[in-house]
């Protein structure tokens, strides 16, 4: 039976970690957040797609929680999951990644195969990890295999989970891929493999920009199509009926997450340090993108103007703070820009979202709480602005009674619904 060290249990690592010991293998999930630990051992999850009920069956079938880093030493394999959040010179700060490294590289024995599927820019795998986990004691191809395999889970997705997403695989030498691969194959359907390390890391980065730039063009049009008075969500719906050649982005308050607002960074970032130049679509995107809930914002004074009502003393309210619907992770949320905006603009803005009950967005000196009653909020307040739409949200009931409704995802209807 194999042993899986899977290091960094958050989003990403844990639904991974439970899909490996649901096959057989036997899984230790290594965090050095005791708490994280503790609770998972106690069968308490903290992440959205994973119940408590799903967490309980992998502590049955094999998975453990543990801080202790020497378990590494009996893995046969070892996947680092930790984040890359970006620095302060909007490169990547690869000390998670590093630490994970070292510690492999402290407790490594030979024979071991290690992944990283943190996101991060081309060359990493070989130039920051693999050095840390081979230690000069280690040959790569030899002693020990790495590669890079990019994780592409997309939380509240009941579509697409760990099993059914393809995974892509790129080993420093052939035979990393390859083994590589035979790993990964054991738990997900398709494994396809890359050239090597570099193009595995650059094919998340180009999914991710992808998004970031075709989410930046719709973001951009969707202005100017107000003032031609276009409407631009109709154009998207008959642009979008043609079967090849077109994928359909709609506009909307801004990109959140850990990945679609931070990952293209780290490539611009690679680009400009290595060869000194700029990646000018991601810096457009992320200008155009950055200032999406500011836009949101102009358009909540708009509409509140036009019934004759200034901002300034106005009861806002912000339906779905979180960056996409149905999860609870609020990290760079375009909500927190907007909330700041409004509030300095001296709006009373409150919120609803049942995934997160009390909000302190970024940047503002107050910590909010979720209004319980969702629709009486409504009915009284100057404006509500829809920025997530989650499942338990009934739209048609809160078009109706609302007095205005900016709607940034154009999927509402009534008299006093707005899209964006
Ligand atoms: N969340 C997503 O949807 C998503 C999707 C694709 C890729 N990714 C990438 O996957 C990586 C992980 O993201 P995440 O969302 O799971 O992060 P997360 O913050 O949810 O979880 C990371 C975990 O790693 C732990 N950790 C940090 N440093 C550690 C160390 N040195 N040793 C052991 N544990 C450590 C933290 O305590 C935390 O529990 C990132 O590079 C991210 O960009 C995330």
């Amino acid at each position: 039976m194999k042993t899986l060290v899977v290091i960094g249990q958050g989003y990403v690592g844990l639904p991974m970690a439970l899909r490996a010991a649901e096959e057989g293998m036997s899984v230790v999930g290594l965090d050095t957040n005791a708490k994280v630990v503790d609770n998972l051992n106690a069968g308490v999850s903290h992440i959205d797609d994973i119940s408590d009920d799903e967490l309980k069956s992998g502590l049955k079938a094999g998975y453990l929680a543990s801080t202790d880093a020497s378990c590494i030493a009996d893995a046969d394999v070892v996947v680092v999951c930790v984040p890359t959040p970006l620095s302060a010179d909007g490169g990547p700060d690869l000390r998670p990644v590093e630490a994970a490294a070292g510690a492999i590289g402290e407790h490594l024995t030979p024979g071991t195969l290690c992944i990283l599927e943190s996101t991060t820019y081309p060359g990493t795998t070989e130039e920051v990890f693999a050095p840390l986990v081979c230690r000069d004691q280690f040959k790569v191809g030899e002693d020990v295999n790495i590669a890079f395999s990019p994780e592409r889970i997309d939380p509240g997705n009941e579509k697409f989970g760990v099993k059914n997403t393809p995974k892509v695989v790129g080993g420093i030498t052939p035979e990393c891929t390859r083994l590589a691969k035979e790993f990964y194959s054991q738990f997900i359907d398709t494994v396809v493999e890359a050239k090597g390390a570099k193009e595995a890391e650059m094919a998340k980065l180009l999914e991710n920009t992808f998004r970031h730039v075709n989410i930046a063009l719709v973001n951009e049009m969707v202005r100017f199509s107000d003032e031609l008075d276009i409407d631009l969500w109709n154009a998207i719906d008959c642009a979008e009926t043609k079967p090849f050649g077109f994928m359909a982005f709609r506009p909307g308050p801004g990109v959140g997450g850990h990945c679609i607002p931070v990952d293209p960074s780290y490539l611009s970032h690679r680009v400009k340090a290595k060869l000194g130049y700029a990646f000018r679509m991601v810096e457009l995107a992320e200008e155009i993108n950055d200032a999406a809930p500011n836009y949101v914002a102009t358009r909540v004074w708009a509409l509140l103007n036009q019934g004759r009502k200034s901002v300034n003393g106005a009861k806002v309210l912000l339906v779905g703070v979180t960056y996409k619907p149905n999860i609870s992770d609020c990290r760079e949320s375009p909500a927190d820009p907007l909330a700041a905006r409004l509030l300095a603009w001296g709006a009373d803005v409150s919120y609803f979202d049942p995934f997160v009950p009390k909000w302190h967005p970024h940047g503002v000196d107050v910590v909010l709480e979720s209004v319980e009653e969702l629709y009486d909020t409504a009915e009284g307040a100057d404006i509500v602005v829809l920025l997530q739409p989650h499942a338990v949200i009934d739209l048609s009931r809160l078009g109706t009674i609302a007095t205005a409704i900016l709607d940034t995802r154009g999927i509402m209807s009534g008299n006093s619904v707005e899209a964006l």
